[in-house]
């Protein structure tokens, strides 16, 4: 990528943009996302787009709210003479319904990235939900990359937590849990999950008995709703185990996830900065700039 390239964060990823600028010396593009009162949008660029390549920074958690404006900001970009589109999304929304649960359902994951194909010409994310999907390749039809933050996170684990007992809450985060478990050389356990509905969830867990000196680390790639976590929390709690931490790459916090999870009393909670929120202590910045 040339200096002919300007970066524009959307959304609250400055220091994203920040940090890509200073390492590549790109430029740092100036937009401005008016919300009228009926909340419609409009995108206004203040920088010289002709034949500069563009690269948007921008999570797409809330994606129903967001995705306007990107579109948006992608065609006003285009009307100004840039070139090549690129997408930075730390976080890759719509990716748990890769597909129909229930007879009449949409696979959202296919119609979300197609749409995305269709208006950038590459994409990066950090450790989008790939499940049904092996890989985002099968999804979009531009180039799309995958980072992964496990490592960053086993750093984290091993500086905060004496003697860790990874916990993957459901089969579905084994993925995560495998892969962190390893590079930290931590024993893991992983939970049996039936999810009921989008808040109703019960869990199985192993026994515990074998780990008596180890404290529980809860690592999911997501926390919506919250219940997953905190469902798990409650069987660990039943135990008498009181030092319990949650690690999560994406802190979506869907409502009042957040202060639900905070009041069962954990010890420690960190989830990566592919969303700003709060509770980001695993910085995942490094590894996007590393790769565009
Ligand atoms: C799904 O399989 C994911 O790995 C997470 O476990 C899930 O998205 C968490 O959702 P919630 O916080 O709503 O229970």
């Amino acid at each position: 990528m040339s200096n002919n390239t300007v970066v524009f964060s959307l959304f609250g990823m400055e220091k994203y943009r920040e940090a890509l600028c200073a390492a590549k010396r790109h430029e740092s593009g100036i937009i401005d996302i008016h919300i009228f009162p009926d909340k419609e949008t409009l995108v206004k660029i203040e920088t010289d787009l002709r034949n500069k390549s563009v690269i948007f920074i921008v999570s797409t958690d809330r994606p129903n709210e967001k995705i306007m404006p990107i579109l948006q900001a992608v065609e006003t970009a285009r009307s100004l003479g840039a070139k090549n589109m690129g997408l930075i999304a730390p976080y890759l929304a719509y990716m748990r319904q890769d597909i129909a649960f229930h007879e009449g359902e949409g696979v959202s994951s296919q119609y979300f990235a197609s749409l995305l194909s269709t208006y950038f010409d590459w994409v990066i994310t950090v450790d989008p939900h790939l499940h049904r999907w092996h890989s985002l390749d099968q999804l979009f039809n531009i180039p799309a990359k995958v980072l992964h933050a496990d490592r960053l996170i086993a750093e984290w684990i091993k500086q905060q937590v004496a003697k860790p007992l990874l916990i993957g809450p459901d089969m579905e985060s084994s993925q995560w849990v495998e892969a962190i478990a390893k590079t930290s050389q931590a024993p893991y356990l992983i939970v049996e999950k039936t999810r009921f509905s989008d808040t109703k969830v019960s869990a199985t867990l192993p026994k515990l008995e074998q780990y008596p000196d180890h404290t529980p680390v809860l690592m999911d790639d997501i926390i919506s709703t919250g219940k997953t976590m905190i469902e798990t929390i409650r069987h660990i709690q039943a135990y008498g185990i009181r030092s319990i931490t949650c690690v999560a790459v994406h802190a979506v916090f869907a409502d009042q996830a957040y202060e639900d999870l905070m009041k069962t009393g954990i010890s420690e909670l960190a989830t990566c900065n592919t969303i700003i929120h709060p509770s980001n202590k695993i910085d995942v910045s490094s590894l996007v700039i590393d790769a565009v």
